[in-house]
């Protein structure tokens, strides 16, 4: 059973699932929970419901591995599927093993490699060209979210007019359990522009994954519907480019905030695949991933019971602050080197879009410091990065030059 008594203030005053905790403040929080002990009871909606909050690097990476008391297919059952349908995510394990293959070609590592190498940069590109002459930008609405949905509509075949649109869109998706409107609407905008791109995909296919899907694959007997590829384009934009997007404006960031870091990226580019590990540690942009125990059994983590049907919340930000497992955990040190990193969850479900993401981010660090190395926080900017569950950076008001 929990025995751990936690300070007041931390019990009491945070919703764990909606609260924002900005800047230092999240670190501090996780820290104060770690002092009750490695799991601990904490609430979220509104103070509604009981969660068990999992902090160590131990336990998470333990918990991950453990499909049979936490399957990850429930819990997107009760989080992901009444918003974005069903999808390999939130199917239970057989089903995932035969749908996730098939539904995520174009983002396997050996796909990736094979992409055309020049691709992620040319996207990348266009849209720091349009920068070009400006002093004073705001480089998450300017650059780091359109890169991240034009990777995503390029590999999918998708068209980007209303790229401005879509992270947002998909933030309404994914939080539809708080504003089920917004959600619903943000659904038909994304189906308006999805579904004429299936019909002309199936008179005249081209070299996209919208293509391969309309015409012919199944899977185990099962036909792909078209209700199903929009729900698999509701997963992408979702899990897809919203955490890249978040990843990269956390790491201009954090690049910003420090300056020495900064200039260490430009003057070495050698040191910019430390960054981004770094960052990916510090900042990862996937902070909590909710799970639930079975309706009908209990499970003992880290010499903590957790009840049935319980609420859960994989600590990844937490663990990957662990002191057990990072010296100096708060310090943001592009040199660290390297470690285990729960950021794209290990086990059944590791991130399909890991290699990806990870190239995403070393070509836009690489551009932007060839392009723009007198990149700096313009004066005055205060933003920092937030939230519980995903974690980004809502604006990053920089001067160019
Ligand atoms: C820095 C960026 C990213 C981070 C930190 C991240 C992190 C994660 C994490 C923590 C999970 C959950 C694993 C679990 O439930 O055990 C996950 C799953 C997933 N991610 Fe990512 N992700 C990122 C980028 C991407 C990209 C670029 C794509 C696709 C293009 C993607 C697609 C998915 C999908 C489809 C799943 C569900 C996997 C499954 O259920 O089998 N992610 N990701």
């Amino acid at each position: 059973m929990l025995t751990q008594r936690l300070p007041d203030h931390v019990t009491a005053m945070i919703d764990w699932y909606y609260d924002t905790l900005p800047g230092a403040r999240f670190a501090a929080e996780l820290h104060a929970l770690r002092a009750a002990g490695e799991i601990v009871p904490v609430r979220a909606l509104g103070g509604e419901m009981p969660v068990h909050y999992i902090l160590s690097h131990r336990a998470l990476a333990d918990a991950f591995r453990d499909g049979e008391h936490f399957p990850p297919g429930h819990a997107y059952q009760i989080i992901s599927l009444p918003f974005i349908g069903e999808t390999f995510m939130s199917m239970n394990e057989d089903r995932h093993r035969q749908w996730r293959p098939p539904m995520t070609p174009s983002f396997k590592r050996s796909a990736v490699d094979r992409m055309d190498q020049h691709r992620l940069a040319a996207i990348g590109h266009a849209l720091l060209d349009e920068l070009e002459g400006l002093d004073t930008v705001d480089l998450v609405a300017e650059f780091t979210r359109r890169y991240a949905f034009r990777v995503i509509c390029d590999q999918l075949g998708l068209p980007i007019e209303d790229e401005r649109h879509y992270y947002q869109w998909s933030m309404d998706l994914m939080f539809g359990g708080r504003d089920l409107e917004a959600s619903r609407a943000a659904d038909q905008r994304i189906t308006a522009i999805a579904q004429p791109v299936f019909e002309a995909r199936r008179r005249e296919a081209r070299d996209d994954q919208i293509s391969r899907w309309v015409h012919g694959t199944s899977v185990a007997g099962e036909e792909i519907t078209d209700a199903s590829i929009l729900a698999h384009i509701r997963l992408f934009f979702t899990a897809g480019a919203t955490t890249t997007s978040d990843a990269m404006s956390n790491l201009f960031h954090a690049l910003l905030t420090h300056p020495d870091a900064w200039r260490q990226c430009v003057e070495e580019p050698a040191s910019q695949a430390g960054a981004i590990q770094e960052l990916l540690r510090w900042n990862p942009p996937v902070a909590a991933q909710p799970r639930f125990t079975r309706p009908d059994r209990e499970v003992s983590v880290a010499g903590v019971t957790i009840p049935p049907n319980s609420a859960v919340l994989f600590g990844i930000a937490a663990a990957n602050r662990d002191p057990e497992v990072f010296g100096d955990p708060d310090r943001f040190d592009i040199g660290r080197g390297s470690a285990t990193l729960l950021t794209f969850g290990p086990g059944l479900r590791t991130c399909p879009g890991m290699h990806l993401a990870q190239k995403n981010l070393s070509t836009a660090l690489r551009i932007v410091a060839e392009r723009f190395p007198r990149l700096r926080l313009a004066p005055g900017a205060a933003v920092e990065p937030e939230g519980i569950l995903l974690r980004g950076t809502n604006a990053l008001p920089v001067s160019l030059r």
